[in-house]
């Protein structure tokens, strides 16, 4: 018989959201005559920017004539698009990034799950806690992780590194050294943002021991503070020790649509081989490219137009967390979060657990958040509401919350 990747079996049950939507289906059926707010997952909800629709509609009538149609799409993604990206996210910034180091991909998903392909299956992975899931996840299929303690819901193999009240919700550097750190900055699901001095010192960290840092920046377009880093790409020395992913999905609003990228610079070796040349092997093998017409999406949202309405959609979330993180304080919660992020991260009140709290203001209120501790072992005692509902639902949310 053939056999299976046994990786796979350790994965526990994911516990989050199919129990959130569990007890909001048995809740509304229970309760026809009530109407439930989501904010619970980080979905977007607003429409698609008009230059990013001209632009659809534009490479949709090219498709439609022999001379302007498009096929495969060249592997690392169109020279357009990875031109505009260098330029706007990386040079404007003042970091040296090339065209020829930007991989275009269908979203910082699969990019942060499929990256750690590049590593030793031994190599030792350090995360937050809490943490994205698929970090962790993408390592246990790969067998990287050793076994699961359901009691403490950690892995044996894993070094976490908590992100408390206590350190901002900025995780301390490792006592033990990993080979490989995942790093989210602005984060899901805290809503924390990481200073430049801060980030620089995990990049003199990885450096000095060899490590290599994975840096999630799918929430780059919500900072608002000048001394947040809008790319590792702006620390001295991370070209030589990090990878970093980003998305359309949160600042464009492209989650059903599907674009991301990944930067691997060419000065990140080890052993003399090139991590830019084994993604590139890797994209050639394993991926056949974004399709041309979201390509071109991805490229309107650098034109001055674009620009603009990404800038009024973030906008627009932004003002759900202000609504959400002002409303919370007023009532006497405290609250994390919401100022360079579209997360809100709150504190439970009279002591109860991230899922009592859960169930209290699915109840109460008829409001659906995440409870912090599915995110990890040190978000018990934490909630997570998102500003990507609509201006009303937010609002309404915050007025049955403090009706309670
Ligand atoms: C930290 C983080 N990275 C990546 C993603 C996924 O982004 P994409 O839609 O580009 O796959 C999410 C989505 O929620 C996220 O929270």
């Amino acid at each position: 018989m053939y056999r299976i990747n046994d990786n796979y079996q350790k994965l526990p049950g994911s516990y989050l959201f199919s129990t959130i939507a569990k007890k909001v289906s048995a809740f509304t059926a229970e309760n026809p005559d009530k109407t439930v707010i989501r904010l619970g997952i980080g979905d977007v909800t607003q429409p698609l920017t008009g230059p990013v629709i001209d632009a659809l509609h534009k490479a949709v009538d090219e498709m439609a004539a022999g001379e302007t149609f498009h096929g495969y799409a060249p592997d690392l993604g169109y020279a357009f698009l990875r031109e505009a990206i260098a330029e706007n996210d990386f040079r404007m910034r003042g970091c040296g990034i090339s065209a020829d180091e930007i991989f275009v991909s269908d979203g910082a998903k699969c990019d942060s799950g499929n990256i750690q392909e590049l590593f030793a299956v031994d190599s030792r992975i350090a995360v937050c806690d809490p943490v994205y899931p698929v970090y962790v996840d993408s390592n246990v299929m790969a067998g990287r992780t050793g076994s699961y303690d359901p009691a403490s819901g950690r892995w044996s193999d894993v070094i976490y590194m908590p992100c408390t009240e206590g350190n901002g919700f900025v995780a301390e550097l490792p006592s033990r050294r990993p080979d490989i750190i995942y790093l989210c900055f602005p984060n899901n699901p805290t809503g924390a943002a990481i200073k430049k001095e801060q980030l620089q010192k995990w990049v003199d960290y990885a450096n000095k021991e060899g490590c290599v840092i994975i840096y999630d920046a799918a929430y780059e377009a919500y900072i608002s503070e000048q001394d947040v880093p809008h790319s590792i790409y702006e620390c001295e020395g991370a070209k030589a020790c990090a990878i970093e992913i980003r998305s359309f999905s949160k600042n464009a609003g492209f989650t059903g649509l599907r674009l991301g990228y990944t930067v691997v610079p060419k000065e990140l070796t080890s052993g003399g081989a090139s991590l830019r040349d084994m993604w590139a092997r890797r994209h050639g093998t394993k991926y056949n490219g974004a399709p041309y017409i979201v390509q071109r999406a991805g490229e309107a949202c650098y034109t001055p137009e674009g620009k603009e309405s990404i800038r009024s959609l973030v906008a627009y979330y932004m003002e759900n967390a202000r609504t959400i993180r002002d409303g919370l304080k007023e009532m006497g919660y405290t609250v994390y979060g919401g100022v360079n992020s579209p997360y809100i991260w709150l504190k439970t009140i009279d002591g109860m657990s991230s899922w009592e709290f859960f169930d209290y203001l699915l109840n109460q209120a008829n409001v659906v958040g995440t409870p912090g501790s599915g995110f990890g072992p040190s978000g018990e005692g934490f909630f997570r509401l998102t500003a990507f509902g609509t201006h009303e639902n937010s609002k309404a949310a915050l007025e049955r919350i403090a009706g309670i």
